[in-house]
């Protein structure tokens, strides 16, 4: 298998992921959003790419069961039941829902790949699943970094870096492009503490500075969680780990 960094993905065009094997990374914090609201029960989650079509959907759709959900400039926007903060998507609040999430880069770079044949969403909290999932899959994988407004950001590209690491760690048949290698220095980098790491990185300065310090606590967990997302036709749901098959709709 050969693995593929993309520290952002402005660069791609959408019919570039026809047939790949994608993992989409937004530390902070569209992908943690998304593996927390899979793990704590939500039935799926529609990534979009405008508010406006995030508001018309959710028109269309029961009450009760869909929750508008999303951020702008990291701040819930009006009318939205949630905002984009792991924290408030607890298993009281999102079991068995519909969620519609907007957010600046991560949702838009789920949108982006949707004609990968494999979408997955990793973060720090299910780097491991991820990863001994794609080893399983056996595919050539291009990991995607969101990013911020369309360039590199440093907590992606040591998310990244570690995806890659542990990969490694488990299949000797990998192969490595020069980006993926460079995402390897880039988490060697680091340092131990993720926390630390994601403090010091410009996004994660600015959620501090709105209020958000708890999150990068937060989206800073390593592998708590088996939980992998996986997106057919537009919609992410979790995946059934052993066999790459999606869990029947409760
Ligand atoms: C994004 O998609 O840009 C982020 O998740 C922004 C945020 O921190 O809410």
């Amino acid at each position: 298998m050969k693995l593929n960094v993309h520290f952002s993905i402005s660069h791609l065009d959408e019919l570039y992921f026809t047939s790949k094997t994608t993992v989409v990374i937004d530390v902070l914090r569209a992908s943690t959003v998304i593996v927390t609201a899979i793990a704590n029960g939500a039935k799926e989650i529609i990534p979009v790419n405008t508010v406006d079509f995030a508001m018309k959907i959710s028109g269309n759709a029961f009450s009760g069961q869909t929750l508008l959900c999303g951020e702008r400039n990291t701040k819930k926007i009006e009318g939205f039941v949630l905002g984009n903060s792991p924290l408030e998507y607890t298993s009281d609040t999102v079991a068995g829902k519909s969620i519609i999430l907007f957010t600046t880069n991560g949702s838009k770079a789920f949108v982006k790949a949707k004609f990968s044949e494999n979408l997955f969403a990793a973060c720090f909290k299910n780097l491991s699943a991820v990863a001994k999932h794609l080893v399983e899959l056996n595919n050539d994988v291009d990991i995607i970094c969101a990013g911020t407004n369309g360039s590199f950001n440093y907590e992606d590209s040591v998310c990244a870096g570690r995806l890659v690491q542990e990969i490694l760690s488990i299949s000797s048949s990998v192969e490595l492009s020069d980006s993926s290698k460079a995402s390897i220095q880039i988490a060697k980098s680091s340092g131990k503490s993720i926390l630390k790491m994601l403090k010091e990185t410009e996004h994660g300065k600015l959620l501090i500075e709105n209020g958000f310090a708890n999150d990068l606590k937060d989206c800073s967990q390593l592998n708590v969680t088996d939980v992998i997302p996986f997106s057919v036709s537009g919609t992410i749901k979790k995946l059934g780990v052993s066999n790459n098959q999606i869990e029947a709709d409760k």
